[in-house]
């Protein structure tokens, strides 16, 4: 290719064809097989962009994995059951959850661990992290096997492309992205086209100059994981940040040495990311068969799993410097001015099967 970078790529790009979506631009800054944020680095962690809950305290990963060993049970300890991770980052939450949910016989070294990861910078990092147990790897969900599958995401949705339309006078206008040439940046303008029938009913009627997000990649692999389950048997956790009902608001945004940053600045050089709007979701979970639970707070969701307790055992021989360590990891997960309230939880299951872990209280 003869783009030196992503700018000129996207900058041509629009140039021959015309203003592109959002989803588009997101699509390209993040998944650009030379130049897209995910395939050239990892991005997580103190020396790169953003740090995940995984990465704050292994009592995250350890919590996922006692709910993983609650819900096989729940199933009837299915033997052929797998687990399915998408968007597994350092592999850490796997590791951390397999550990813990090793007190259930039939999870071990050689239950078969499927991971949706497109990042080949990743990937070495997980296979590093999960050297022990049987991984396979895809790049999309439609490839894993047809067995009863237990899902988990987090952070993952949040990554998927958003589109973004505005209320105008005469109705919803799709944001596109064009290039200015002689400013030479980036710039979003109006699309012609009626979009008003793409927007929630519940915002319809918002106020000139409204902004809404629409995730149509989320939905889709909601769908699939639904399906999924509704004919395999499995259920799924998906933690990310984000709102529990449709709303109005930009909330795109380019993260960069952990701050917050333009994100037409430099494309694949910043994470692209999008609140998560779990409204649609859950009614595509249930217009697919399966039920949905929640969303809840990460925080109601890790207290109702006993991550205080955790915390109290791994403080029993601990450090003093190790004890600061931990509470300041249980704090930054749970608390609501931290983690605890901004991230939700939403669960998907077999109709009829009992509420899961975590969702015993309906919140
Ligand atoms: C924000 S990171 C979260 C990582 C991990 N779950 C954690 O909590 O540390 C997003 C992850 O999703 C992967 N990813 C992003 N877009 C993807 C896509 N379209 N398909 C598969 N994986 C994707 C990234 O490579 C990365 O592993």
């Amino acid at each position: 290719m003869s783009n030196r970078n992503l700018a000129e790529y996207l900058a041509e790009l629009i140039g021959t064809g015309g203003p592109i979506s959002i989803s588009r631009y997101m699509a390209e800054a993040l998944g650009h097989p030379a130049f897209g944020y995910y395939m050239t680095r990892d991005p997580i962690g103190a020396a790169g962009d953003f740090i995940t809950a995984p990465e704050v305290s292994q009592l995250f990963g350890e919590m996922i994995g006692l709910w993983m060993a609650d819900a096989w049970q729940t199933m009837g300890a299915p033997e052929d059951a797998i687990i399915v991770e998408m968007g597994p980052g350092r592999g850490t939450l796997m590791a951390d959850a397999l550990r813990a949910a090793a007190t259930v016989p039939e999870i071990d070294a050689g239950t078969a661990v499927h991971l949706i990861e497109t990042s080949p910078v990743l990937r070495p990092k997980q296979a590093e992290a999960l050297s022990a147990q049987n991984v396979t790897w895809h790049d999309r969900l439609d490839t894993i096997p047809d067995n009863t599958a237990i899902f988990i995401a987090n952070e993952f949705i949040d990554a998927l492309p958003i589109r973004q339309f505005q209320r105008c006078l005469p109705g919803w206008r799709e944001r596109m992205v064009d290039w200015d040439h002689i400013s030479k940046t980036f710039r979003i303008v109006l699309g012609d086209t009626d979009s008003n029938d793409l927007i929630p009913d519940s915002v319809r009627n918002a106020p000139i100059d409204s902004i809404v997000e629409i995730c149509d990649p989320a939905r889709g692999i909601v769908a699939e994981i639904s399906q999924h389950i509704s004919r395999f048997g499995g259920i799924a956790l998906l933690i990310d940040y984000g709102y529990a009902a449709s709303r109005c608001g930009e909330t795109l945004q380019a993260v960069r040495d952990h701050k917050t940053a333009d994100i037409f600045e430099s494309p694949g050089n910043a994470d692209l990311c999008a609140h998560v709007d779990f409204a649609p979701l859950q009614a595509e979970a249930e217009s697919n068969g399966a039920a949905a639970h929640g969303p809840t707070t990460q925080g109601d969701f890790l207290n109702a799993l006993g991550i205080g307790l955790r915390a109290s055992q791994l403080i029993q021989g601990a450090t003093a410097e190790e004890e600061s360590e931990i509470n300041a990891g249980l704090a930054r997960l749970t608390e609501a001015d931290q983690m605890g309230s901004l991230f939700k939880v939403l669960v998907i299951s077999k109709a009829g099967a009992p509420a899961p872990p975590g969702f015993e209280v309906s919140t």
